[in-house]
């Protein structure tokens, strides 16, 4: 089913990936001259379609398909368009091209609502340090602090959203729709559950909640030949302690992850006693007060491997996103349209966080997962399979003529 669309979809999300910051590898963090490109190529995609397109306050690509009676409410469909470092093809952006054919599908039928399709500008928080930077704009929560923020290179959230040529300053009109139907959210699973089960698609109930935190060990940075063993303050070994710490009581913790995903030493020559050792953390659990009481075993090891070598260490927390259960009714709308459709399907809980855990807390929310042939995601060897996106693709149709067509007109 669908088919053909599902195959120039997979077309899309491929072609749209060499817009990319590093050569020979998929990068586009928020922001940046490829994502300008894929704003430019969905865009056009977007206007074909006799949809309003815009980029808001906040460097969202929006696109709005209007509804056939005023004043209407809007269902949001969409995804992010931003990737982590050296990514796979389909995270985020496979949601935003399956809302485009899923708009495509119904041709001109008229419908008592309107659709509008959610480009977001940065979901993965590479840029920034922090996520959800662009469904945070629609829920009023992208405030001075944010954008004070800067990235590697010092430049500020604001200076980069008006570099962009978004006007921060006019936020206000990027947040949705106090009377919102609600948003759909089509994505790829990136594990290996739907592929272990043979189902095409997963209907997901629940998102873990997650903390992420930077910690900065400090210690003596010193002569690599000079310096015996024990009269070292080295900040690097400390880290590597702590980082087996962090494995191992995580790993005491049924239905923990953690990852120190991100490291780096100072003054980071070969001969030197690092001084310095940054390291990122991203915990996560589907019940809140289990992933905090972790966080906090995970500090008091940092504070006890700090206080045994003689370092310092400091924890900044990033985020620390609350798990979000999928709204009922949008999750049954998806579950009916999977059956009526004949789908295998899967209800699951999704280790991965999404926009949808933000905007969940202004509208109802729905998500619908596409298996991941391998379980592979952040990673370039990401992929998924025409019949699945076929499917992704019938069943967000049957969804939108069953929810928007469900209201009074
Ligand atoms: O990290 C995540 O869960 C998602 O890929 N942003
Ligand atoms: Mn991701
Ligand atoms: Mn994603």
């Amino acid at each position: 089913m669908f088919d053909s669309e599902a195959r120039l979809v997979i077309d899309w999300c491929r072609r749209l990936a060499a817009h990319t910051e590093v050569p020979g590898t998929i990068t586009r963090r928020c922001l940046t001259d490829p994502m300008r490109l894929v704003h430019r190529d969905l865009m056009a995609w977007m206007t074909r379609l006799g949809l309003s397109a815009t980029v808001d306050a906040a460097g969202n690509l929006r696109g709005v398909r209007a509804a056939a009676v005023t004043p209407a409410r809007t269902l949001y469909l969409g995804s992010h368009l931003d990737t982590v470092l050296d990514a796979g093809a389909f995270d985020g952006i496979l949601g935003v091209i399956w809302a485009l054919a899923v708009v495509e599908s119904l041709g001109d039928l008229p419908l008592p609502a309107h659709i509008e399709v959610l480009g977001f500008s940065d979901e993965e928080g590479v840029r920034f340090g922090t996520p959800f930077i662009g469904s945070r704009a629609l829920i009023g929560t992208c405030d001075e602090e944010l954008l004070r923020r800067t990235d590697d290179a010092g430049v500020t959230l604001r200076d980069a959203l008006k570099a962009f040529g978004a006007h921060p300053r006019d936020r206000g009109d990027a947040i949705a729709a106090a009377d919102a139907i609600g948003y759909l959210e089509c994505h790829i699973e990136q594990g290996p559950v739907l592929e272990h089960l043979d189902r095409p698609l997963g209907v997901v109930e629940h998102i873990v909640g997650q903390t992420r935190a930077d910690i900065t060990f400090r210690g003596l940075a010193r002569h690599a030949g000079t310096t015996p063993m024990h009269l070292r303050h080295d900040a690097g070994a400390g880290a590597a302690d702590w980082m087996s710490a962090v494995e191992q009581l995580t790993s005491q913790t049924p239905g923990a992850v953690a990852t120190v995903g991100r490291i780096s030493v100072e003054p980071g020559a070969v001969n030197v006693i690092p001084g310095v050792c940054h390291a990122s953390v991203d915990v996560r659990h589907a019940i809140d007060a289990t992933r905090r009481a972790l966080i906090v075993r995970l500090r008091e090891a940092a504070d006890r491997i700090a206080t045994r070598r003689g370092l310092t260490v400091a924890w900044i927390e990033q985020l620390d996103q609350s798990a979000v259960t999928m709204d009922a009714s949008m999750t049954a709308a998806l579950v009916e349209a999977v059956e009526k459709a004949a789908i295998p399907y899967e209800r699951m809980t999704s280790g991965a966080g999404h926009d949808a855990m933000v905007l969940a807390s202004r509208m109802p929310v729905g998500m619908l997962f596409v298996r991941s042939p391998g379980g592979i995601s952040h990673h370039p060897d990401e992929t998924v399979r025409v019949e699945d996106v076929g499917a992704a693709i019938a069943v967000g149709r049957e969804c939108v003529l069953a929810i928007a067509g469900g209201l009074r007109v």
